[in-house]
């Protein structure tokens, strides 16, 4: 019997966020901070899930018959978690012609992060759930995975699509890929941007009480509202994107943080950004950081901080937790999903 397992890393929206759902460019990186996923086929088919640690869930086991879901969930993230997990193993069996109800899963998921912060989990729960069913099932092997990771990653941006209604390639391609990406949606690709020195950056977190759909549905109101200027601010926030590109490359960070901020400004018009999230720019700017930024959907959440190097970035670490947030990462990651298979007989 086989075992697979599948370690995702999760990821920060560096710039460009949103207007990524229109076709602009943007730029993300995996952190060091991953999801586990471990699953095997077992004989009922039947989906058994075991969610460990990190999730707002009251049941930690979930066995949810193929056509009927038997479990009384009333959270709103714990739906939503079990939703990525079937909608991945429903997009998996699609794509290999698997006639439905026809398998049974065991499936455990790990994370040490919550959802919905605007930190790539349900990206990477997409990602990790759809490849490990299709390893399980012959679909993809170890030894190709590097040819497989596009595909992967499209299969993954379908889950999402599905259970989001609207979603961009950003998440689910920087996961699968690794590393520091510029996405091009419309392609969709998402290159790698070579860097060869650490960022000073802090990566952190305050609740966050909307959904990444929910966000992206009050922002497309505000496209409906007012076409013109909505345009405009989603040219500008492009124009940074190309912009913060070149200072990476460039390791120019006085430039990076004048664009963070800037891209801040920018969500802020797009209506994005908390009252508590504003506090925190306006408070670490004036301690020394060099760009302040919410990062992802928005609406609380994930922001990022970029110190003019790491004595200051210690300091801004002790600020940022003094104010309440949570500091989850003070670098970026270079790698992406990783699968190893256990025989278990
Ligand atoms: O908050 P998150 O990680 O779900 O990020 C969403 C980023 C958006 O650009 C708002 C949506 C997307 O699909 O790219």
């Amino acid at each position: 019997m086989k075992r697979v397992k599948v370690k995702v890393p999760t990821k920060v929206t560096l710039f460009g966020e949103h207007a990524v759902v229109y076709g602009f460019p943007a730029i993300a990186s995996t952190i060091p901070v991953s999801i586990n996923i471990s699953g095997r086929l077992i004989d009922r088919p039947v989906i058994a899930i075991e969610i460990k640690q990190g999730f707002p869930i009251t049941a930690t086991t979930v066995i949810i018959d193929r056509d009927y879901v038997s479990v009384d969930l009333d959270q709103r993230r714990a739906k939503n978690l079990l939703g990525y997990i079937l909608t991945a193993i429903d997009v998996c069996e699609q794509a290999m012609d698997i006639p439905k109800l026809s398998k049974g899963y065991s499936i455990t998921v790990e994370s040490s992060l919550p959802m919905g912060v605007g930190l790539g989990t349900s990206a990477a729960i997409s990602a990790g759930v759809v490849s490990m069913c299709l390893l399980l099932n012959n679909g993809i092997a170890i030894s190709n995975l590097e040819d497989q990771r596009y595909d992967i990653a499209k299969l993954a941006w379908n889950i999402e699509r599905i259970v989001q209604g609207s979603a961009s390639p950003m998440d689910t391609f920087t996961v699968t890929l690794g590393g520091l990406r510029f996405i091009e949606p419309l392609i969709p690709r998402a290159t790698s941007i070579d860097i060869d020195y650490g960022i000073p950056i802090i990566i952190g977190y305050t609740d966050r009480r909307s959904s990444t759909a929910e966000l992206i549905q009050k922002v497309r109101h505000l496209k409906d509202r007012s076409r013109e200027i909505f345009d405009d601010i989603l040219n500008t926030i492009g124009r940074i994107v190309n912009e913060a590109k070149k200072a990476l490359i460039a390791q120019d960070f006085e430039t990076l943080g004048l664009l963070m901020n800037i891209n801040h400004s920018m969500l802020q018009a797009l209506g994005a950004v908390s009252p508590e999230h504003d506090m925190l720019a306006h408070t670490l700017r004036r301690a020394g950081a060099l760009g302040v930024k919410t990062s992802g959907a928005g609406g609380g959440g994930a922001f990022i901080v970029l110190a003019p190097n790491h004595e200051t970035q210690t300091m801004l670490v002790r600020l940022v937790e003094a104010m309440g947030a949570k500091v989850v990462s003070d670098t970026l990651y270079h790698g992406g999903l990783e699968i190893s298979v256990q025989d278990t007989n």
